[in-house]
C-alpha cells in the first residue's frame, strides 16, 4: 500500500534491525523506528508500535531472529519466545507465530540458524501478504454482488483497524474494500472510531486516504442509526481469534455493531487469514480478553496549535475508568467468514470444509 505515493510493507529487515512503522505516531507523523532487540520488539508489540493481530506474529517472528542476534543459546531462545508470546494476550496470530518459529529453530545448534530463522520470518510475512490479497479476490465478490443489484455506490461499515497497518500489505478487512476501489466499484467506508485508541479514525482512515477510497469517520455509536436508514451495504471487520465454531474475538465494540446489524438485515463479514482460527480453544469464555491501562481512555492524543503531539486529559481526575480491548461476537451473528480459501459460514462445519 501507498504512502504519499510510495509503495511500503508495514515491517522489514534491513542491516540486521527490524523496520517498523510506529503506530503510535499515526496519523499526525509517519516515522520508521528500528527495533533492535527482543525486548524493542516485546515492548513495540506492548505498547502498540506495532497492532493488528497478522503484525504482531510477524513481529514476534522477527523478534526470534533478533533474539538469536544478542545471544545464540537455545535457553535464551525460549525465554524469548516465552515473553514475546506474553507481550499481548488476545490475539493467537502471535503465538502461532513464536510456536512455529520454535517448531524450526528448537535444537538448532548450527552456525546458520541465523539465516533459518530470519527465512522463516520472511516467510510468514510473504504468506500472510498473499493470505490478504487472496481474502480481497474473495471478499470482492461479495462487494460486486452488491454493487450489481444497486447500480450505486456501495456503502460499507468497518470497525477498528484491520487494513494494511494490522498485516503485512493488503489488510484483512481492507483488501476486499481496496480490490474493490481498484476495479473501479464506487465504495464509500464508514469508519467507527474505535474509542479508545481511535485505530478507525488515527488507522484506518488515514490509510484509505492515501489510496483514495472515499470514507467518513463516525463517533462508535453511529452505525446502528445508519443502519436504520439504510446508510450500510454491509460491514467487514477483522479478528484477532476465531474459534472453530466460528465465534469471533475482536476490537471491543464489534459484538454490538454485528448485534444492530443483524437487527437491520445488513450483512456482517468477517475477514481472517487461517493462522488467526484458534483450533484447540473449546469456549469463548476460555479466550483471554486484554485488559489494558485506563489511561488510554482518560487521556488521549492529539496535535496542538505548534503542531506538536500533545497528550491531554479528558475525564475527571478522579473518575474511575475500566479499559477491556476486544469482545466477542457469537457465530449466529455472521453472515460469512472471508478467508483466503474461500467464503464460508461461521460454523465449524463452514470453517472445516474450507480447512480439512
Ligand atoms: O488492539 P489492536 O489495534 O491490535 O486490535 C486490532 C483489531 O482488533 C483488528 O481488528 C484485528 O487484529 C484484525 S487485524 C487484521
Amino acid at each position: 500500500m501507498k504512502i504519499e505515493s510510495k509503495e511500503y510493507r508495514t515491517i522489514w529487515f534491513e542491516n540486521n534491525n527490524v523496520k517498523i512503522i510506529d503506530q503510535t505516531k499515526l496519523p499526525h507523523r509517519f516515522e520508521i523506528k528500528d527495533l533492535k532487540t527482543v525486548k524493542d520488539a516485546i515492548n513495540a508489540i506492548k505498547i502498540m508500535e506495532v497492532r493488528g493481530a497478522p503484525l504482531i506474529g510477524a513481529t514476534a517472528a522477527y523478534g526470534m531472529v533478533l533474539s538469536i542476534i544478542e545471544n545464540n543459546d537455545q535457553s535464551y531462545l525460549k525465554k524469548s519466545a516465552i515473553d514475546l508470546i506474553n507481550s499481548r494476550p488476545t490475539a493467537i496470530n502471535l503465538k502461532w507465530a513464536v510456536d512455529r518459529m520454535l517448531d524450526k529453530l528448537s535444537g538448532v545448534n548450527s552456525e546458520n540458524i541465523f539465516d533459518i530463522a530470519l527465512n522463516e520470518a520472511n516467510k510468514i510475512c510473504e504468506e500472510d501478504e498473499k493470505f490478504c490479497e487472496s481474502i480481497g479476490i474473495n471478499g470482492l465478490k461479495i462487494i460486486e454482488e452488491i454493487y450489481n443489484k444497486k447500480k450505486d455506490t456501495v456503502n460499507i461499515l468497518t470497525h477498528c483497524n484491520a487494513g494494511w497497518l494490522a498485516t503485512i500489505n493488503w489488510g484483512t478487512a481492507t483488501s476486499p474494500i481496496y480490490h474493490a476501489h481498484k476495479k473501479g466499484i464506487p465504495i464509500h467506508i464508514w469508519v467507527d472510531e474505535t474509542r479508545p485508541r481511535n485505530q478507525g479514525a488515527n488507522l484506518t482512515s488515514f490509510e484509505l486516504n492515501e489510496e483514495n477510497v472515499p470514507n467518513t469517520i463516525i463517533a462508535d455509536n453511529t452505525g446502528g442509526i445508519l443502519m436504520q436508514r439504510g446508510k450500510i451495504d454491509m460491514c467487514i471487520v477483522g479478528t484477532d481469534r476465531t474459534l472453530a465454531n466460528g465465534d469471533v474475538c475482536n476490537k471491543i465494540g464489534t459484538y454490538l455493531k454485528a448485534l444492530a446489524a443483524n437487527d437491520n438485515n445488513v450483512p456482517f463479514y468477517v475477514a481472517l487469514p487461517s493462522p488467526t482460527i484458534d483450533w484447540e480453544t473449546k469456549s469463548y469464555k476460555d479466550i483471554p480478553i486484554e485488559e489494558r491501562n485506563s489511561d488510554e481512555l482518560s487521556y488521549i492524543d492529539g496535535l496542538d496549535e505548534n503542531h506538536n503531539i500533545k497528550k491531554i486529559l479528558i475525564y475527571p481526575q478522579k473518575s474511575k475508568a475500566m479499559n477491556l480491548a476486544f469482545d466477542i461476537t457469537p457465530a449466529k451473528y455472521i453472515t460469512a467468514l472471508i478467508t483466503e480459501r474461500g467464503i464460508c459460514e461461521a460454523s465449524e462445519k463452514g470453517i472445516k470444509k474450507l480447512f480439512k
